[in-house]
């Protein structure tokens, strides 16, 4: 086994994130995890990877509002970025996986996704002529349910996004235009109040809300996890970083772009009982609305997006 360490080089303001005693992050991790995310491998019929619906040049997310799996299939939500995962306190839209390495045991069952057991996952890579070395490598052991999810999980730690012109604004090196910095007072201001649910270094406080997309809900989002009615329609506020990027928007890629849904919150959003009382009304002006997307336009990060260190050896 090689211990050697994968060094994180985080952004300012960015806390170092918790990794998880049993998945230490190191170099040979790292690469095995990479190699597996773009392999599709993982698929049932060996022709859908990670990468298939994460694509680096999207920020990790995908261009559709749902994106095929196997065979063609459709699941029932919208690829998120995977931007700062590393972060995540509860894991998916909904809350319902409780951590980043387990999470991938969700995509690969999947029918709508990659549709192959686990324990097949495994076999596939053992009997392959040199994942096996590669397994050894990282974590002294073969292919496993456990050793493929920690892998990908070790990957996806690395996916760090903090470099974009706002970033460069906060450090006082300039970088937004004049009218971004006049969306920047209105996305963290009284009127809109973006920036107390999009909080902090991520663009999101991780909680769960219901923004007013609906009156009902064909996806209950947080209430599948929790089976409680007042989490009907909550979904958990996702990092608006490489928001540009990451079109089409909301849990099922039903706003197709970000002018819709600056219209969205103008507007007030739903009548649902559960929607937060911060997405009311608003009337904003058509400068002010030109000026909160110029806002939402500068956390791009294009050097996350061209990163060789993101890419398959
Ligand atoms: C067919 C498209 C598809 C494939 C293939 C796919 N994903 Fe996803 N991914 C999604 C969708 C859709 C979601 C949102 C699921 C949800 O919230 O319920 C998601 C969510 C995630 C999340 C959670 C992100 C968050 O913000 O909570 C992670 C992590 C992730 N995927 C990693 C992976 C990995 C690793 C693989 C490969 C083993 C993979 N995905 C394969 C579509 C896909
Ligand atoms: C009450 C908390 C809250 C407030 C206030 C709020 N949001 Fe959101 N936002 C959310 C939640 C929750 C979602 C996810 C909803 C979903 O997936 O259906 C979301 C989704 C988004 C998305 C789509 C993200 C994606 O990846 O699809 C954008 C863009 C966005 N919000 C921008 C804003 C802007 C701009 C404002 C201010 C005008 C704002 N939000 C105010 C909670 C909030």
């Amino acid at each position: 086994m090689d211990e050697a360490p994968y060094v994180l080089n985080l952004p300012e303001g960015f806390p170092y994130p918790d990794i998880p005693e049993d998945n230490a992050l190191t170099a040979a991790r790292v690469a095995l995890g990479k190699r597996l995310f773009y392999d599709p491998i993982l698929s049932a019929d060996s022709t859908i990877s990670c990468a298939s619906c994460h694509r680096q040049a999207l920020a990790f997310a995908d261009a559709a509002a749902i994106s095929p799996g196997a065979g063609g299939r459709l699941g029932f939500r919208n690829s998120p970025t995977l931007a700062n995962v590393a972060y995540l306190t509860l894991v998916n839209k909904d809350g319902g996986v409780p951590k980043l390495d387990l999470q991938p045991l969700v995509p690969i069952e999947d029918h709508n996704e990659m549709d192959l057991s686990i324990l097949d996952a495994a076999r596939r890579l053992n009997a392959h002529p040199d994942y096996p070395a590669a397994f050894q490598r990282a974590y002294g052991e073969e292919a496993t349910p456990f050793t493929i999810t920690r892998a990908l999980g070790a990957f996806m730690r690395i996916l760090i996004s903090g470099n974009s012109d706002f970033d460069r604004h906060e450090r006082g090196e300039g970088g937004l235009s004049e009218s971004a910095l006049r969306g920047r007072g209105i996305f963290f201001g009284e009127r809109a109040q973006c920036g107390s649910c999009h909080s902090g270094f991520n663009f999101t406080d991780n909680s769960f809300f219901n923004n007013g997309l609906y009156d009902t809900y064909a996806d209950p989002g947080r209430q599948r996890a929790t089976f409680l009615p007042e989490d009907e329609g909550k979904f958990r506020v996702p990092t608006l970083r490489n928001i540009a990027l990451t079109a089409p928007y909301m849990h099922d890629g039903s706003l197709p772009t970000l002018e819709a849904v600056i219209a969205h919150y103008d507007s007030g959003g739903s009548q649902h009982p559960n929607k937060d009382p911060r997405v009311r009304p608003m009337g904003l002006s058509e400068l002010e609305k030109s000026d909160l997307l110029a806002f939402l336009q500068a956390l791009t990060d294009s050097v996350f997006i061209s990163n060789p260190a993101f890419l398959p050896e």
